[in-house]
């Protein structure tokens, strides 16, 4: 059976891509830090008559990456979602070095790790797909987030690199670009979301089922839901000066940090 490593399985967009890949099929290897709760996504996966193994692991560890890449590099593999991520709380310059880094270890390093972990199987075995989730905040420079920005768009530009490394092979690459989704991410960083309209909140549940469907499609960018490819392409083409001017009187309105 094939089998997909869900990387930040235990909650939120993970535990929604853990359930859908479980219901067309996959066995999964549900990866995160938190037992009990991997475990609860992972009895969802059982319902569904397949295989699920818990792997308890923080991403930025290197004996517990380690731990995860070689489970990677498995003949059974052929599907990696690369979904683990964080941010940090208020403003760049009172936030510690050590988050910074930490989110810098997991939604980077750990990210490319693992693709490379998983590539070169999948390359000989002509078969296999990465999901890499990004973030709107890729095209939004942010004063609240620089690094998660600069993280996002770091996956951007890596993850479409290998699509252009693996192009004319029958292995897919894919990108996932969400806006604002009702998960534990903003609850865990004690963000105020108090401002966000409620028109902008996505659930996990649009999110996998459209990247799901541009997977299958062959595409290499998923940006779910119409209003968000709306809200992309004006990040894209809109001049910078702009853009950072339209950001910065947004953030000076949006965060007291
Ligand atoms: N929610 C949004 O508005 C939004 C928007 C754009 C992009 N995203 C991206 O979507 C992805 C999923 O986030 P989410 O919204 O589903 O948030 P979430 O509910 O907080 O889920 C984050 C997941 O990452 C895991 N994780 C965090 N730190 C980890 C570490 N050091 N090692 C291993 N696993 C770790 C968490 O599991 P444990 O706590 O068990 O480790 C959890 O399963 C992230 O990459 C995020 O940047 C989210």
């Amino acid at each position: 059976m094939p089998t997909a490593v869900v990387t930040g399985a235990s909650s939120g967009i993970g535990a929604e891509y853990a359930r859908q890949l479980a219901s067309i099929g996959y066995d999964i290897a549900l990866v995160g830090r938190h037992e009990s709760a991997l475990e609860s996504v992972a009895d969802e996966v059982r319902a569904f008559g397949r295989r699920a193994e818990v792997m308890v692991a923080d991403l930025t560890d290197g004996d517990d990456l380690e731990f995860v890449t070689d489970r990677v590099r498995g003949r059974d593999v052929s599907l990696l979602v690369n979904n683990a991520g964080s941010g940090t709380p208020g403003r760049f310059v009172r936030s510690a070095p050590q988050v910074e880094q930490d989110m810098l270890d997991l939604n980077v390093s750990a990210l490319m790790r693992l693709c490379h972990a998983a590539l070169p199987g999948m390359l000989q075995r002509n078969r296999g797909s990465i999901i890499n989730v990004s973030s709107v905040a890729a095209y939004t420079p942010s004063d609240t987030g620089p690094g998660y920005a600069a993280s996002k768009a770091y996956v951007a530009t890596f993850t479409e690199s290998l699509a252009v490394a693996v192009h004319g092979t029958p292995l897919r690459v894919l990108c996932v670009f969400p806006g604002y989704v009702r998960t534990a991410f903003h609850p865990r960083l004690g963000m105020d979301t108090s401002w966000i309209p409620s028109w902008a909140w996505l659930t996990p549940e649009q999110v996998v089922t459209e990247s799901l469907q541009d997977l299958r499609r062959g595409r290499t960018r998923s940006v779910p839901t119409a209003r968000y490819k709306v809200a992309m392409t004006l990040a894209r083409i809109t001049p910078r000066p702009l853009l950072r001017r339209i950001l910065a009187s947004a953030g000076k309105v949006t965060t007291r940090a």
